[in-house]
This record gives C-alpha cells, structure tokens and sequence, in this order.
C-alpha cells in the first residue's frame, strides 16, 4: 500500500474508470466529459461564490503548469524557495529567460511573511512570486493567508502556487488567498494515478497572459484555460483520466470518499470533512512520532496536513522503510540531503485514519524489531 507522498493509493473504483472505451476528443461525449468536471473544481480550488476565477485540465504533469504559470508573467520574477520543488520553479523561470531574484528558506524553516514583503519592497517591482504551498520534499506547508496579505500591499504582483500535494487535501481559498494562477498534478491528496493536471487563474493573470507575446503552444495558459472554458483541449487529451477525475470529483463532493461519521455531507461541506480528515491524520502521525522519541522536521506552525516528514534521530532510516515493504506499506526515505535524516509519510487522498492506524501499526512493529529509535541528542 502506497503511503509515499505521491503517487497515492488509488480507489478500485477509479482505476475502473480509466479502462472505459476510447472516444475522440472533439465529440459531444467528451464536451461533456468536461462538463462533469465544471460545478467542482472550483470547490478544490476553493473559490468565492460568482469567483472570475476560472479553471482547466490539461495532459501534462504538474510541472508542465509550472512552466505554463511562467508563460503568463512578465520578466521580472521573485522566487521563494524553501524544498526541491520550489528550487525546480525558480531553475525553471532562469532556464526560460526571465530575470529571477531568490529568497533562499533553510529547508524545514517557515516561509516568513514579512522578509518576503522586505524583498518586494526593496528589490521590486516584480511581475510574480513563486511559492510552493506544501513542500513534498521537506513537509513544510506556508500558510497562504498571511503570504497574500503581504501580496496584496503590491498589486501589480501576481501570485502564482504550486498547490501539488496540498489541493483536494486542505482549503486553497482561491480568491480569498489572492492567487493568480495555482496548479496541481492528481497523483497526490486528489489520489488519481498520474498523469493530468488541474489549474485555475484570475482575471488578471488571463490579462497578464494574453499581454505576453512568447508563450509557445502546448503549454500556452492562454490557450489551455480559454479551451477549457470553451470545452476543447488544445491537444488530444487523457481521456481515461479525464473520466477518472470527473468521477473522483463527483465523490468527493458527494461526500462517497467520507468515513460513516462524515457520510451525508455534500458540497464545500464535504471537501471541508475531507480536508479536516487530513488535519487529524497530521495530528495523529505527529503524536506517534512524539511517543517514539521523534520530532516534525518542519516548525511549528508550518507542519503539513498531507505530507508528514519526520527527522529520523537514530533510526536507521533505510532499514525502516525496508521493514515496512515487507509488512506491504510504502512510506519514504528523506529527499536529496534529507536521506537518511528523514522519513516522509503520505496520509493524502482517500488514505483513512483507521489505514493510518494499520500502518502506524506495522511501524511500531518494525521499530520493535530494528530496537531503539530515540533522536540523537
Ligand atoms: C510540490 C511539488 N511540485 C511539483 C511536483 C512535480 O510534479 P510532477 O512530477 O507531477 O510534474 C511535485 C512532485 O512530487 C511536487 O511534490
């Protein structure tokens, strides 16, 4: 069982839909393919009721909308960089020429809202920052709400999110946060197999977007949103993909992927249980770690609802994690410099607090087996 931080375990059901016929891609059924998937995405993406914020689906993996993100703004970008992933947004702005300036975060440290404004304030004006909302490298997750109060004392700055391994599994609030363009793979918290990716963007990004003059072809945010918006793709599409989210989407707000206490619940009510489900798998991996002696990686205040990285102490890290693939479950090892240090659990997606209890389960035992696991001092 995969409890890597993605991809994650995919309901039967889901993967059933994936294996429906093939249909062309300019043919009323897939119109309304798309259609199914209009009343919910922006529920995901938490947006305002009568939001100008609009949405799209596109066959690309997530980093494919990182770089479309980038399509849409002007030269002067302003990165923040805190994980892997961030470092990959950044690196991807210099390879496409624009003009980036790095606030580099210590891994496992927060995202601090008011150097961030220091570096608007002083080193601007930029066109974008880049901020990645749930770091799957470290678990470090930055709360959006005090990054778009900043944001929003410089208006002529566009927000632009990875919301990778936080979407469908905590409250983006779209407009509310002042994102400008926010963009997510389904492998993670909406546990699809991979392969399509979901993005929304503002009014002003669209404006901003339409205004730049090189934004190349299949990975145009221009040309993928007004598609969207029109019914089409640019390019043949993921069908069996697209099927797979249209049905994922329907469950979830019909309160279906809920456990019994939860059942009944629909609509911004449903995706409200599925993120709080996530908050109290945070809280239950933490405590377990705490009762063997471990500690977050990440600080407090910045520890994330999907993606719990754990510092390992003296745990054999490597030894863990192969104990746990012959009891079935799949976590893994710390990222880049974090190997070894650390270990990552993914409690994402359709995971249920009574699996996270099986796997804390088989954790205990191969701890037992391996002995002492008390962090160094
Ligand atoms: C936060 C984050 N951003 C971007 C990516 C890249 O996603 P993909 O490999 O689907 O392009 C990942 C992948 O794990 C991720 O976790």
């Amino acid at each position: 069982m995969l409890w890597i931080p993605g991809p994650t375990e995919v309901r039967p059901e889901i993967l059933a839909e994936c294996s429906r016929p093939a249909i062309g891609h300019r043919s009323p059924a897939m119109r309304e393919l798309i259609e199914r998937l209009d009343p919910h995405l922006p529920l995901a993406f938490g947006m305002n009721a009568g939001s100008t914020s609009l949405c799209a689906v596109h066959s690309v993996s997530a980093s494919g909308l990182m770089e479309a993100s980038l399509h849409g703004v002007g030269p002067r970008v302003l990165s923040v960089v805190n994980g892997a992933f961030s470092k990959r947004y950044r690196d991807m702005g210099t390879l496409m020429g624009k003009d980036v300036t790095t606030i580099d975060v210590a891994w496992g440290a927060g995202v601090d809202p008011a150097e961030l404004d220091r570096v608007l304030t002083e080193s601007g004006p930029f066109d974008a920052v880049t901020l990645v909302s749930n770091e799957t490298s470290t678990g470090v997750s930055t709360p959006l709400g005090p990054i778009a109060e900043v944001l929003r004392k410089h208006p002529n700055t566009l927000l632009l999110v990875d919301l990778v391994s936080y979407i469908a599994g905590a409250p983006v609030d779209f407009d509310r946060n002042g994102i400008d363009f926010g963009f997510a793979g389904v492998q993670k918290a909406f546990a699809l197999p991979p392969g399509i990716a979901v993005c929304a963007a503002s009014a002003r990004f669209m404006e901003s977007a339409r205004a730049q003059t090189n934004r190349g072809w299949a990975l145009d945010p221009v040309r993928i949103i007004d598609g969207h918006v029109q019914k089409k793709t640019p390019a043949t599409p993921c069908t069996p993909l697209y099927y797979a989210l249209a049905k994922q989407l329907e469950d979830i707000s019909s309160g279906v992927t809920l456990d019994a206490a939860d059942r009944g619940k629909t609509g911004a009510d449903a995706w409200n249980a599925r993120f709080a489900k996530h908050e109290r798998m945070r809280a239950r991996m933490l405590a377990w770690a705490d009762a063997h002696g471990l500690a977050p990686y990440p600080a407090e205040g910045f520890r994330s609802p999907t993606v719990s990285c754990i510092a390992a102490g003296a745990l054999d890290v490597a030894a863990f994690v192969a104990g746990l693939e012959e009891l079935g479950f799949e976590i893994s090892n710390g990222y880049g410099d974090l190997k070894g240090l650390t270990f990552r659990v993914g409690h994402m997606g359709d995971h249920t607090e009574a699996g996270l209890e099986r796997l804390l389960e088989a954790c205990d035992r191969v701890i037992a087996r391996l002995g002492s696991v008390a962090a160094d001092a």
